[in-house]
Parts: structure tokens; sequence; C-alpha cells
């Protein structure tokens, strides 16, 4: 298939942007998705900094991590993204970030929420490498999600676009629940 899924699309877009000997963040890690995809992309001489407020969670990803030998090159946090800048290595610059929003499952009790949303990206933007990239993805949709979008949404309308573009990447004919994956980069 040409046009990309939205999960196809967050990870092209990632690909596009990260090198080998990146560093790079996994906002979200959850079960480790985006943290292997991510870990794979900066190979060994590159590091991922993963954070998920859910313990339970971070031990699948590390698990997923050791299964494919990429846990050498990753830090996971269990502390909430909003603390972005106070855990990261001082001056250490970012080349691309990844914030997938929502919960594990409909039933999750920890969604994202969109203050803590919106304070950690502008934390990860004022580490941004240029030409680097934020993504974020929005798969699975729950009561809420429509309120951290349009919340997130009217954040972004309001980047400067001499120093940002944001493009929002969404299905037109597929469902409200489609997904959706929003994309910022630093020029
Ligand atoms: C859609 S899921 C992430 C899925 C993940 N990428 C994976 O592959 O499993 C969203 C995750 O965000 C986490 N989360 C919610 N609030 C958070 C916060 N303030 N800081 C960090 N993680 C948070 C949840 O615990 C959940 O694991």
């Amino acid at each position: 298939m040409t046009i990309k899924l939205p999960l196809e699309q967050a990870h092209s877009l990632l690909a596009q942007a990260v090198r080998p000997g990146d560093s790079v963040i996994d906002a979200t890690a959850g079960y480790g998705q985006d943290t292997v995809f991510l870990a794979d992309q900066v190979k060994e001489f590159g590091h991922v900094y993963g954070f998920d407020i859910q313990a339970d969670a971070l031990k699948v990803c590390e698990n997923q991590l050791i299964k494919y030998q990429l846990q050498n090159q990753v830090t996971l946090f269990n502390q909430g993204h909003e603390k972005i800048i106070t855990l990261l290595p001082p001056e250490l610059k970012i080349q691309a970030a990844i914030f997938s929003l929502g919960g594990l499952t409909p039933e999750d009790g920890h969604l994202t929420l969109p203050n803590t949303t919106i304070s950690a990206y502008h934390q990860v933007l004022s580490r941004l490498h240029r030409g680097g990239i934020i993504v974020f993805l929005m798969a699975q949709f729950h009561e809420g999600s429509a309120v951290e979008r349009d919340f997130l949404i009217s954040d972004l309308t309001r980047l400067d676009p001499a120093y940002y573009r944001v493009n929002n990447y969404q299905p037109l004919n597929q469902g409200e629940n489609a997904g959706q994956v929003i994309a910022i980069e630093r020029l």
C-alpha cells in the first residue's frame, strides 16, 4: 500500500529524520513498539531516552529491547514526560521525538493529558536540532482524545512558521477513529 497507516506514517517520518548516532526520545514508551524502532534507527552509537508513567509497561518494553539486543542504546525513565528536561543529560541535543497519545488499551487509566503533553513537547523543542522532528501519533481513540488533540492543535498552530513547519496527516474517508499523525520539523 502506498498511502500509509498512521503508525507507518509516524515511523516513516522518524526514519527520514534519524541517523545512526543520533539522540532521540520516546515520550510514551509503553510496551516499546516505538522504542524498539528508534533504537534500531540510532544503532549502538546513538541513544533513545524513553519515558512512561507505567512501570509494568516499561518492564515489557525492556524485555523487547533485550530480545532484539537493543538495550544498551536505551535509557528508560519511569517518569512523566513533563519532567523530560530535568532528566535528559545537560546540553544534549535531540534529533527526534515521538509522543504516542492516549493509552495502551481503550480501558487504560493512564492516558496522556493535554497540559503535560504540551509542556513536554515544548521542553523537547528547546533541545531540538535544526532538521529535527517531533511526531504525535494518535492511533487509538478514547473518550478525551478529541479534547487532547484540539488543545494540541491549537497550541501547534501558534508555532512561528519562520522556525517550525507543522503538518497534519489525517485519513479523510475512514471514520473518526482512523488515527492521525502530526509532525513538527525545526527549520
Ligand atoms: C498509546 S500508549 C503508548 C504506546 C507505546 N508506544 C507502545 O508501543 O506500547 C501511551 C502511553 O503513554 C503513557 N503516559 C501517559 N501519561 C504519560 C506521561 N505524563 N508521561 C509519560 N508517559 C505517559 C501511558 O502510560 C501509555 O503507556
